[in-house]
C-alpha cells in the first residue's frame, strides 16, 4: 500500500535493528485519513469473504480495525490486556507471550460478542513474533467461530510470525513488509523484491 510505505519512509523512526517507532500515525498520534485509507484497502482485500466480525487487541489495533468495520460495516472486537471491572463474566481467553517484554499476559474477550455463526478478520498493527495474533486466533476458536484472515497493518518479514501464522494455513494481508532495518534503514519487500529505501 503506497501511501503507507510512504509514510513509514517520511515519518518512521529505527531504534535499533528490530524496532521500527511510528508513534506520528499509529501508535500514539493517529493519523485518520491515513487509517481511512487503510480501512478501504483491508476491506477491499476481505470484502468477498462474508465477515461478520473483526477482532484486535488494545490499543493501537483500534484505530485500523474502526476505519475497517466502517468500510465492511461490522462490528469491532477488542480484546482487552488488563481485567476489567465490568468485564469479568463469560470470558474467552488466551495467553499471550511477549518476546519484546519478555513476559505472558492473558487476553480477554466476552463471549457475548463472538459466537459459532462468525466470520473473523483479525487485524493488528505490527506482525513481530505473531504471539497476538495467535492469542486472537485461539479466542476466535474457542467461540466456535472461523477466521477469515488476518490483516497486518506492518509486518517485519524479518521476524517469524508471518511464516508461523501462513504454515497454519492462515491467510495473511499485511499492508507494509519490512525486510530489514539494518543499519538505520527501513527497506520494504515488494512483489517479492528488496527495495531499501533509506
Ligand atoms: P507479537 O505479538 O508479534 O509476538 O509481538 P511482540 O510481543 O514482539 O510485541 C509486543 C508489542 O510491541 C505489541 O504492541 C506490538 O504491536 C509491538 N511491536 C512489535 N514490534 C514493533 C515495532 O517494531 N515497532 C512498534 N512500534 N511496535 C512493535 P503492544 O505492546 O500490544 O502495544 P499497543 O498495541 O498497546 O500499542
Amino acid at each position: 500500500m503506497d501511501l503507507l510505505i510512504q509514510t513509514i519512509k517520511e515519518e518512521g523512526i529505527v531504534l535499533s535493528d528490530s524496532v521500527l517507532k511510528v508513534d506520528s500515525f499509529l501508535n500514539h498520534q493517529i493519523n485518520p485519513r491515513l487509517m481511512y485509507e487503510i480501512g478501504k484497502e483491508f476491506s477491499n482485500r476481505f470484502k468477498e469473504d462474508r465477515i461478520t466480525k473483526i477482532l484486535t487487541i488494545e490499543s493501537s489495533g483500534i484505530a485500523p480495525s474502526v476505519m475497517t468495520g466502517l468500510q465492511l460495516d461490522v462490528p469491532v472486537i477488542f480484546a482487552r490486556k488488563k481485567k476489567s471491572l465490568t468485564l469479568v463474566n463469560d470470558l474467552l481467553t488466551a495467553k499471550v507471550y511477549s518476546f519484546t517484554k519478555q513476559e505472558s499476559n492473558d487476553i480477554s474477550v466476552s463471549n457475548k460478542y463472538l459466537n459459532e455463526k462468525d466470520r473473523v478478520l483479525i487485524i493488528d498493527d505490527f506482525l513481530a513474533n505473531g504471539q497476538a495474533a495467535i492469542g486472537l486466533a485461539e479466542i476466535v476458536k474457542q467461540a466456535n467461530a472461523e477466521i477469515a484472515g488476518i490483516g497486518i497493518v506492518i509486518e517485519k518479514g524479518f521476524q517469524n510470525g508471518g511464516q508461523l501464522l501462513r504454515e497454519q494455513g492462515l491467510r495473511v494481508e499485511s499492508l507494509a513488509r519490512i525486510h530489514s532495518l539494518d543499519n538505520g534503514e527501513v527497506s520494504f519487500i515488494k512483489d517479492g523484491t528488496k527495495e531499501a529505501v533509506r
